[in-house]
């Protein structure tokens, strides 16, 4: 084939229809998925094995929706409880780097995207199956994630992307659920664009897309508005070991319950809205509502610990890697060399994250009240302001003499020339 009847047909990994024979669709069991699934049988004439993984999205009934692919024509019909792998090797990996994609997005999609497109290319393996086909449209960042999720894990498989392809608008989609016998729940009128795991939940499209507007109220799902919540604050310990949160006032937990818990409590004293402008991959500039009440807690909890048993150059160069690690998890680069890199990073520095951090959760706020920890690079008796310190305060003068040295040098030299 010549280049450029190559590039005429896209990337290597789209699937042509006559390549098709066998798909994988990550199902969700909404209107989108849903109608892809009778779509593809239809327009490519290939089986579909429909593929639901349950990443603690908190409301979703997965019987029903492993009955309803099937209902649908799914030669097969999964639900794959990924929590704990979701926990331990995407979650806690974005705490100790502390995750927040442009300082306010702890990415719980952009983690989810990944191991998503990972299971999908397992199970394809299973049912020896050619393509995976996902829901996500051409203006997102969910689409980067797992197309280059599946192209690198993959390279073999190709790709359908529905959504991207197709001319359906909503109300179209939904007269084609009608003609099909595809039951649509009246969720099908949501206002939002939702998307949710145990990490967190985010509301995107419709009024929120005015930005002169606050956030619309019904947006809000999970956590209680702060002027709602209860008068009287809730005060919690979260203990830390390895940079990972363990415990829960006093009470060692598995992470995926300890966040649990720790969202329930936040998420009753309004903590974790998070009403976020972020410039997604492909360029667009969009409004997200986040509801993230565990990640604002223990990254709140996690972050005060580090700057307690880190140094001081560390607790000034962390942050520049942490910015890194969100920004390429973000960008759907989670096999990228360099943020293996940084995992390594983040591993050594965390060896001494370990210790127990209060925080006191208040009508939306999450304030660290108390740290102890056994790594503390912290002395009272060196800090004390106490007399008979053991702080030599005699050294301090010839440091300052030295320490501001080319800063004076510099002053008399500008001072010099405006005066000559
Ligand atoms: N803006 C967030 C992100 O890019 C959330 C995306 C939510 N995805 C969705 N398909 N609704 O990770």
């Amino acid at each position: 084939m010549s280049s450029e009847s190559a590039a005429a047909l896209g990337p290597s990994y789209l699937a042509q229809p006559h390549e098709v024979h066998r798909c994988v669709l990550l199902y969700s069991g909404g209107l989108d998925t849903s109608v892809m699934l009778k779509w593809i049988q239809d327009e490519y004439d290939a089986e579909v094995v429909a593929l639901c993984i349950d990443l603690g999205q908190p409301e979703d009934d997965f019987e029903a929706i492993r009955e309803k692919a099937i209902s649908l024509g799914a030669v097969a019909s999964l639900v794959v409880d990924a929590k704990d792998e979701f926990a331990r090797d995407y979650v806690a990996p974005s705490i100790r780097a502390n995750a927040k994609y442009q300082g306010g997005y702890p990415p719980f999609t952009a983690l989810g995207r990944p191991l998503l497109a990972k299971i999908a290319t397992e199970v394809a393996r299973e049912h020896d199956a050619d393509t995976i086909a996902h829901g996500c449209t051409g203006k997102g960042n969910d689409q980067v994630r797992i197309d280059a999720t599946v192209a690198t894990l993959a390279p073999d498989l190709k790709i359908i992307a529905p959504v991207r392809e197709w001319q359906m608008g909503r109300d179209e989609e939904i007269a084609y659920a009608a003609e099909h016998g595809i039951p649509v729940a009246s969720t099908a009128a949501k206002p939002y664009s939702i998307d949710d795991n145990l990490w967190g939940r985010s509301s995107e499209g419709g009024t929120i897309e005015d930005l002169a507007a606050p956030p619309p109220e019904d947006v809000f799902q999970l956590v209680t508005p702060p002027t709602r919540a209860p008068d009287e604050p809730a005060d919690i310990t979260i203990g830390f070991r390895e940079g990972l949160p363990v415990s829960l006032d006093g009470e060692e937990l598995p992470l995926v319950e300890l966040i649990r818990r720790v969202a329930e409590i936040a998420c009753r004293n309004g903590v974790g809205i998070v009403d976020h402008i972020e410039d997604r991959v492909v360029g667009l500039k969009v409004r997200d509502i986040y509801e993230v009440p565990a990640a604002e807690v223990i990254l709140t909890a996690h972050r005060e610990l580090e700057k307690l048993v880190c140094t001081g150059r560390e607790n000034h160069a962390k942050p520049e890697l942490d910015r890194l690690w969100a920004q390429l998890v973000y960008e759907g680069l989670w096999y990228e060399p360099l943020l293996a890199d940084l995992n390594a990073f983040m591993a050594a520095v965390s060896e001494r994250v370990e210790g127990e951090v209060g925080v006191r959760l208040y009508k939306g706020s999450a304030t660290v009240t108390t740290r102890t920890s056994p790594r503390a690079i912290y002395d009272r008796s060196l800090a004390t302001f106490d007399a008979d310190a053991s702080f030599s305060q005699n050294s301090s003068p010839g440091f300052i003499e030295l320490f501001s040295l080319q800063s004076r040098m510099a002053y008399r030299v500008s001072e010099g020339r405006r005066g000559g």
